[in-house]
């Protein structure tokens, strides 16, 4: 039944549901924010629906909480968990050694904390998120609203000492103000179009006073799962080397799909 959705809506749900084939009975999960990682939430709490399956999830977002207890995901925080077995969430970009560009949905910082605190991180994807190299995208960054505008001056005066293709950076808007994150602050959108050392990149960016976390997420992501429209399914392991393909057929066996708006 995969005709019933749009390409890019079955690539998203193929991928989200071979990434909870991942999760064991008893295990803690890292719920990710995104219309991706939205698919991945319904598909689990489909799982744990019919199979009675006792799943732990930490949301990434406020957003992803609420959607995870509409999905019936048994919902704790990070300090209550304290440790999880697996995170599955969305990304922005992909490169070959499995680097991310993540925050596109603003939620990164949580993201990078939960998956951080994860014995292993699955993003899911469609294919338009593979890159070779990392940079097209807008690499966010979080910031303390106090001074906001000088750290940013200061992130533009850093790259410029840097292996990128841009400087320009803009503040992200929700309207004609900022965008406030879920831990209150504001979001800079880094434009380089191309970063030649994302580690550099990453590390630098988080000693200017004012920046909280940055979108670039390196050596965290251990397995990325890619959907297709056509129903294709494909696994890359990057700790064992692996890649499997599959193919999943879009069945909604209840109402836990009814709601595709993220
Ligand atoms: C949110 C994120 C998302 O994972 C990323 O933006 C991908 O989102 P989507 O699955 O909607 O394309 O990092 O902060």
């Amino acid at each position: 039944m995969t005709g019933e959705l749009s390409p890019i809506d079955t690539a998203k749900f193929v991928a989200a549901k071979r990434a909870v084939e991942f999760v064991e009975d008893g295990m803690k999960v890292g719920l990710g924010t995104g219309s991706t990682a939205a698919w991945m939430v319904r598909c689990l709490g489909e799982m744990i629906h019919d199979s009675g399956m006792k799943i732990i999830g930490v949301p990434t977002s406020s957003r992803t909480a609420d959607l995870a207890r509409k999905c019936g995901v048994k919902v704790v925080s990070l300090d209550e968990a304290k440790w999880l077995d697996v995170t599955i969430d969305g990304a922005d970009e992909v490169d070959p050694d499995l680097n991310l560009i993540k925050g596109g949905g603003g939620a990164l910082l949580q993201e990078k904390i939960v998956a951080t605190a994860s014995d292993r991180m699955i993003v899911i994807t469609d294919a338009s998120k593979q890159v070779e190299r990392l940079g097209a995208f807008p690499l966010p960054v979080e910031v303390v609203p106090f001074g906001w505008q000088t750290t940013k001056a200061l992130v533009e005066e850093t790259l410029a000492g840097m292996d990128v293709l841009g400087q320009e950076s803009t503040v992200r808007l929700n309207g004609e103000a900022p965008y406030v994150t879920d831990e209150g602050n504001y979001i800079i959108d880094l434009h380089l179009n191309r970063i030649g050392n994302p580690r550099q990149v990453a590390l630098v960016l988080n000693q200017i006073p004012g920046v909280v976390e940055n979108g670039l997420f390196i050596d965290i992501c251990d397995v990325v799962v890619i959907g297709h429209g056509s129903g294709r399914v494909e696994v890359n392991d990057i700790n064992s080397g692996t890649h499997e393909e599959d193919r999943i057929d879009f069945v909604d066996g209840g109402n836990m799909f009814s709601d595709l708006s993220d």
